[in-house]
């Protein structure tokens, strides 16, 4: 039996949580098309439509005013429809106007277009919403030859990097431990310009003497020198960046307008955990320090942003989530108006804790034991939803549960592709394009 969750108020007004087994005998009926409208509401202002129950065309809606107050997660084994639902939830928070999104782009899925497994191409956020959304790239040239309209060209600079990027990059970098350790010795040695300062090092008696000096042994030097090569041949680093990628992103969120970071060609992790974490942690304490002024003085508050990363075991696996900024914003939650939108096929590999701080999870199809136990750690009717989880079809279907939804729901999650859907995106008012435009 599922029993209903949520907010004291919403209980009050709206349908009551069972609170005893019916007795023996009751007469029962399947929900109606009305009874499903009256615990998941209606689309409104806050409420957006994500789906419909498996069997009926009723629409099943998420709160997106709870939603965003936390982190939450969206879980599937690839090609379920995992990019598909974070499309339309996005545009569902950039509708509604609850959130500015963040979003780091690994696939350059979200920003302009998107293709769907027939090989059709899908719009994405800024064709349909060209107003409030920026796409910022970290690959020019492929931006252009794909033909997106971009606001800004990301470039990063040398002294950016800090250890604790270093951290995060030990697994893909094959880093010792050692040679991290060495990475805070060299900071210490030479202040922010470490990484330059450290591939600049060439001659064999200066580096003996550094490495004598500091205590660090050849071996893990070779180690940590080989990881900085790796890095410094991504082409958006640069020894001294011109622009300011992390103001100008800044700019745009206070604006209310969304940003989607695009990598283009730029798709393996490295690149992708260095610059959604660099950026993030700027982003992050600039956030912080308007929140606790906004506090003080008792002014208005920066609008709640929302971070989309994917592949989040990389950032929130139990061996880094500690250290790393993604694991301090799911685990004070909103505090500082940021939280998070985390994408993931393999959530067992995500920290316990940083699962059990989501406020909202979506799951589509899981067939790993230990990530289906991870998704529905701690959830009450758990062997219920287990068996729900593993019955979904392989893709556009999905389970939810959470802060976001009154009770556990299983949906055919909305379609999303054809002119109809794009034109339903308008008639909720938003969409600036003429749709016959959109359809070209
Ligand atoms: N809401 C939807 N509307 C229309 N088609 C959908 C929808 N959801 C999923 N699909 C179909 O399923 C395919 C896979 O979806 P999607 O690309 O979102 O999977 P994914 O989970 O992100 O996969 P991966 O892990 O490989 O990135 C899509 O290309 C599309 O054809
Ligand atoms: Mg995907």
């Amino acid at each position: 039996m599922l029993t209903i969750g949520g907010d004291a108020k919403g209980l009050l007004e709206g349908a009551q949580p069972v609170k005893t087994v019916p007795s023996h005998f009751s007469p029962v009926k399947l929900a109606s098309q009305s009874d499903v409208e009256l615990v998941f509401g209606r689309e409104d202002e806050k409420k957006f439509y994500l789906g419909t129950p498996l069997d009926m065309e009723t629409k099943i809606c998420l709160n997106l005013e709870e939603l965003v107050k936390r982190s939450n997660g969206i879980f599937g084994k690839s090609g379920t429809g995992k990019t598909f639902l974070t499309r339309l939830l996005l545009i569902g928070m950039l509708q509604k106007g609850r959130a500015v999104n963040l979003v780091f782009d690994m696939h350059s899925e979200y920003g302009w277009e998107g293709s769907s497994e027939a090989g059709r191409k899908v719009k994405a956020l800024k064709q349909l919403f060209p107003a409030k959304v920026a796409v910022f790239t970290l690959d020019e040239e492929n931006s252009r030859r794909r033909k997106v309209s971009t606001d800004f060209v990301v470039r990063i600079g040398y002294d950016e990097i800090t250890p604790e990027d270093m951290v995060l990059l030990r697994q893909t970098l094959n880093l010792t431990e050692p040679a991290v350790e060495a990475v805070y010795q060299l900071a210490r040695r030479f202040g922010r310009r470490w990484l330059e300062r450290t591939l600049e090092i060439k001659d064999a008696e200066e580096t003996k003497e550094l490495l004598a000096e500091l205590s660090i042994h050849e071996s893990t030097f070779q180690n940590l020198r080989r990881g900085l090569a790796t890095i410094s041949r991504l082409p958006f680093l640069e020894a001294h960046a011109p622009d300011n990628a992390v103001g100008s992103i800044l700019e745009y969120l206070e604006r209310g307008i969304n940003v989607v970071l695009e990598f283009g060609r730029y798709t393996d992790v490295t690149a992708y955990i260095l610059v959604a974490n660099l950026l993030t942690r700027r982003i992050h304490s600039q956030y912080r320090e308007k929140m606790e002024k906004a506090m003080g003085e008792d002014s208005a508050r920066p609008v709640p942003l929302v971070i989309t990363i994917e592949e989040a075991h990389r950032f929130l696996n139990p061996g880094v989530a500690s250290q790393t900024i993604f694991g301090t914003i799911a685990r004070e939650m909103r505090k500082y108006n940021v939280t998070l939108l985390v994408i993931d096929q393999r959530p067992s590999g995500i920290d316990d804790e940083v699962m059990s701080q989501m406020g909202t999870k979506i799951t589509c199809l899981l067939d790993n034991e230990r990530d289906i136990d991870s998704v529905l750690a701690g959830v009450s009717g758990k062997s219920e939803l287990k068996s729900v989880l593993s019955r979904l079809e392989s893709r556009q279907q999905a389970l939810i549960f959470g802060h976001a939804v009154p009770m556990p729901v299983v949906i055919r999650t909305r379609e999303y592709g054809s002119a109809e859907s794009y034109r339903d995106f308008s008639t909720a008012g938003e969409a600036e394009q003429d749709v016959e435009e959109l359809w070209d």
